[in-house]
């Protein structure tokens, strides 16, 4: 796909695009008038030899507003619309533009999501606007547009520096990274003390800590890579799911820096900060691939046709794989976070010595049950103390451990099978966990699959993974308005 300046020559694809396109398309001789004059930018998307796309800008009083952006139907669906537009809005920079105002049809509901992951925003609505139908238009406006070319055509040559925030749970994280993939810092203030006692995150504390660390976290970050906010191409921030309180923090600092910097904001989904993650210890990683993310909130396996698409494949039903160690760690008095100090006292037992199930092994899906099994090691201690035994706690937590990677890694091999991959990501909290990363990748190895895991500190939540997913953002142009909310379940894809 190639993006350059409109011709007279494309004119009869142009228009064929307009007219599939559009209620009232514009016709020739009004396309004519609009190449020749000194203030417009009309540019083609071309494919294949032939025009699949072409958009338009007028730049006037350093403003830059897009009249038209239109992708022949066979094409859609494939970022070209985002393509066009940002090259539209490299052209309104040149052009000496500031910002970009649009009108799109209120019932445009592609248009309009493809603006607001682009970071336009609604500056308000003009009732009727469309006399064929009665329609409102709404005007959407663009944050100041050259920063964010900047940080896109850095990123395109792998040299973009990003500051990322992540706030989703109960670490207050900052990283500095370069190109992607190159770490020059990375600062994580854990919390876990303060919940400690309570037995698990306590959604209240965890916001204030986050307010009361953010700031000390992010200098601490700038001060360790050696960069000031003028050395910075982009903010990327976690934007969901997690707790909204928590959430919320870390988004309004970030949203307060893009504004007071004029850096562009993007917004990352904490579970494909999760998958990049694996992307820092192996930058070769790409897709196909299939995830299995199992950490203290989710449980889930993800394919990944490529960077940036996630199709979900199954989910835990109840408990998350993380939480079932917690809870289960509580009944055997072990504190939280419970998965550290299961995987640690599993060492010493025998994962053969409690039956415990394997729910929906064999249920043909790629669904996961874990609050059968806390309930069932539940039973079994109780059972146990009631008979006057002592418990063999070594032996439980390895039989407990084991039952869960016996399920999480059956569907994973599974998985990658159906989607036909050769490259398997483990991530998120528990990939910390070695039986589960060392089953795992004996098993996918006797397949010929490929395992990828993050390195351990980078398994459970910090702020490096989320500049890692920061980088594809950047280079397709997707970014976060700065009226934009936590979203505590945002979904993967
Ligand atoms: O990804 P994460 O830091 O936070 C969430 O996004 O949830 O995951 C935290 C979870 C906790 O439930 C913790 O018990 C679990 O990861 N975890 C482990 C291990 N280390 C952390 N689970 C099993 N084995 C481990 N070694
Ligand atoms: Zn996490």
């Amino acid at each position: 796909m190639n993006v350059r300046a409109m011709e007279e020559a494309d004119l009869s694809g142009v228009l064929g695009i307009e007219r599939v396109s559009f209620a009232a398309p514009w016709s020739a001789a009004l396309f004519e008038q609009e190449l020749i004059r000194e203030d417009r930018r009309w540019l083609v998307a071309e494919g294949d030899g032939r025009v699949v796309g072409f958009g338009g800008v007028m730049v006037i009083g350093g403003e830059s507003h897009l009249m038209d952006l239109a992708v022949a139907p066979a094409f859609r669906g494939r970022g070209i619309a985002r393509m066009l537009l940002w090259a539209l809005a490299a052209a309104s920079v040149d052009a000496g533009a500031g910002r970009m105002t649009l009108e799109a049809r209120s019932s445009n509901a592609g248009a309009l999501a493809l603006y607001a992951s682009s970071g336009l925003e609604i500056a308000g609505t003009r009732p009727g606007y469309y006399p064929e139908t009665g329609e409102d238009a709404l005007v959407l406006w663009s944050r100041e547009l050259a920063p964010h070319v900047r940080a896109m055509e850095a990123a395109k040559v792998g040299e973009e520096v990003v500051l990322a925030i992540e706030t989703s749970c109960d670490e207050t994280a900052a990283a500095v990274m370069l190109g992607g993939h190159r770490l020059l810092a990375s600062v994580v203030a854990s919390q876990v003390d303060f919940h400690a006692r309570f037995g698990g995150v306590v959604p209240e504390i965890a916001s204030r800590k986050h307010t009361e660390a953010i700031v000390a976290v992010v200098d601490q970050a700038l001060a360790d890579a050696g960069v000031g906010f003028g050395d910075l191409h982009a903010l990327a921030v976690t934007h969901g799911p997690g707790l909204v309180g928590a959430l919320v923090v870390g988004l309004a600092y970030a949203k307060g820096l893009a504004l007071g910097t004029h850096l562009p904001l993007v917004g990352v989904n904490h579970l494909e900060g999760h998958i990049h993650a694996a992307r820092l210890a192996d930058p070769a990683l790409a897709p196909p691939l299939v995830a299995l993310l199992v950490s203290g909130g989710h449980t889930t396996l993800v394919h990944v046709p490529a960077w940036g698409r996630y199709e979900s494949l199954g989910r835990t039903l109840d408990d998350a794989a993380g939480e079932a160690f917690d809870k289960v760690a509580k009944v055997l008095g072990l504190g939280y976070p419970g998965g550290p100090a299961i995987s640690r006292l599993a060492e010493r037992g025998n994962p053969a010595a409690v039956p415990f199930p394997r729910a929906m092994l064999r249920s043909g899906d790629f669904d996961f049950s874990l609050s059968g099994l806390k309930t069932a090691v539940i039973q079994y201690v109780e059972r146990e103390r009631a008979a006057g035994r002592d418990l063999n706690l070594p032996d439980i937590a390895a039989s407990f451990q084991q039952a869960v990677i016996d399920v999480q890694v059956a569907k994973t091999v599974r998985a990658a099978s159906a989607c036909g991959v050769r490259a398997v990501v483990l991530a998120g909290g528990v990939a910390a966990n070695p039986a589960l990363r060392a089953a795992l990748a004996s098993a996918l190895e006797a397949e010929g699959v490929q395992l990828a895991v993050p390195p351990l500190d980078l398994c459970t939540d910090n702020a490096a993974m989320i500049a890692a997913a920061a980088h594809d953002h950047l280079v397709d142009g997707r970014f976060l308005g700065l009226g934009a909310d936590a979203v505590p379940n945002l979904r993967l894809g």
